[in-house]
């Protein structure tokens, strides 16, 4: 849990500023009077009244995905992610670049942004490519991407929220439900980031300065091709990007986007991790799933195609 919101956060009931309470940052309080105390693990529970009706991931569902990514099968993509995320955040003006993870997740994305500014780090080209011959890495650098991010991970599963936690501890971690005015002032962020998420395309604009940017990550066509049907995941469209960009709604205009596919060898649990991860876990069967994984032969080869698309507000 960072030590106090380097942001401006809103109270999620009045809308006016939270602040650390008398027990630091443990308890976020507003002029009103509305108090938030941290959940033992460490993350605030902002959602009130009756919000709108959703279906948050199970803890099966987030444990899945947390062992799948633990394992390193997605890796490129957090990388990239990151990469594409940064030039938004070293480009912030004074204070500490601020980034919001809309439907964080178990925390694994906005992970490999932290580790990216986090100081003492190389700097951002710090590539394979980039290691010294005879094995030694170039001299630690100091740079924009060395001030530590300012980061709140949002997500309305509080078993998701539990992790992420965990994961990203100098982040503040935040169940709320991202179809909610979001609980962050106005320009105050300098990246968003949404991976496999909802988009709340009005309320990433209100809370991105002017300049910074919306990093997208969507499936492409053809994604886990390979499992789908054995393992139920049919009927999940890949977004296209004319939806994606409607879904944006007049918000965000294109700026780059870059496609990412991985050739994935996976054992049978993972497979089935991965099927039972995504939003198909909610009606999956759990015991057909490990009837199928018992069936799987060693290894699979599945392709994941991903595309990250990075937008910028239009006014
Ligand atoms: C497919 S998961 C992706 C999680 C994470 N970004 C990742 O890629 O590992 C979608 C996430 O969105 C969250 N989510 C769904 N609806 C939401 C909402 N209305 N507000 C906030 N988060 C939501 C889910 O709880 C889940 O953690
Ligand atoms: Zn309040």
């Amino acid at each position: 849990m960072p030590s106090a919101p380097d942001f401006p956060l809103l109270c999620p009931v009045c809308r006016s500023s939270l602040r650390p309470g008398a027990d630091g940052a443990r308890t976020l309080v507003c002029g009103a009077g509305h108090s938030f105390d941290a959940a033992k693990q460490g993350y605030f529970n902002f959602l009130v009244g009756k919000g709108t009706a959703f279906e948050a991931d199970t803890a099966e569902m987030v444990a899945a995905r947390f062992d799948f990514l633990s394992a390193g099968h997605y890796r490129p993509l957090a990388e990239a992610v990151a990469e594409l995320a940064a030039p938004a955040l070293a480009g912030a003006g004074e204070g500490r670049p601020a980034v919001l993870d809309a439907g964080t997740g178990t925390g694994h994305y906005l992970r490999a942004l932290l580790d990216r500014f986090a100081p003492g780090r190389l700097g951002s080209n710090s590539t394979e490519s980039e290691r010294v011959e005879g094995g030694g890495v170039r001299p630690e650098r100091s740079g924009p991407e060395t001030v530590p991010l300012a980061a709140i991970g949002l997500d309305i599963s509080k078993f998701a929220l539990r992790r992420a936690a965990r994961m990203n501890p100098e982040a503040l971690n935040v169940v709320g439900d991202v179809w909610q005015p979001l609980p962050v002032a106005d320009n105050a962020v300098d990246a968003v980031t949404v991976i496999f998420a909802p988009r709340n395309a009005p309320e990433f604009a209100r809370v991105l300065r002017p300049g910074g940017r919306l990093v997208v990550v969507t499936p492409r066509p053809g994604h886990l091709a390979e499992i789908a049907v054995q393992t139920g995941m049919l009927g999940i469209e890949p977004a296209k990007d004319e939806r994606l960009a409607a879904s944006l709604g007049g918000h965000f205009a294109p700026v780059v986007a870059r496609d990412l596919d991985l050739a994935l060898a996976l054992g049978p649990r993972d497979v089935t991790r991965l099927a039972f991860m995504g939003p198909a876990g909610h009606h999956l069967d759990p015991s057909a799933l490990a009837a199928l994984e018992a069936a799987l032969p060693p290894s699979t080869s599945v392709s994941a195609r991903f595309r990250i698309s990075v937008f910028a507000p239009t006014a």
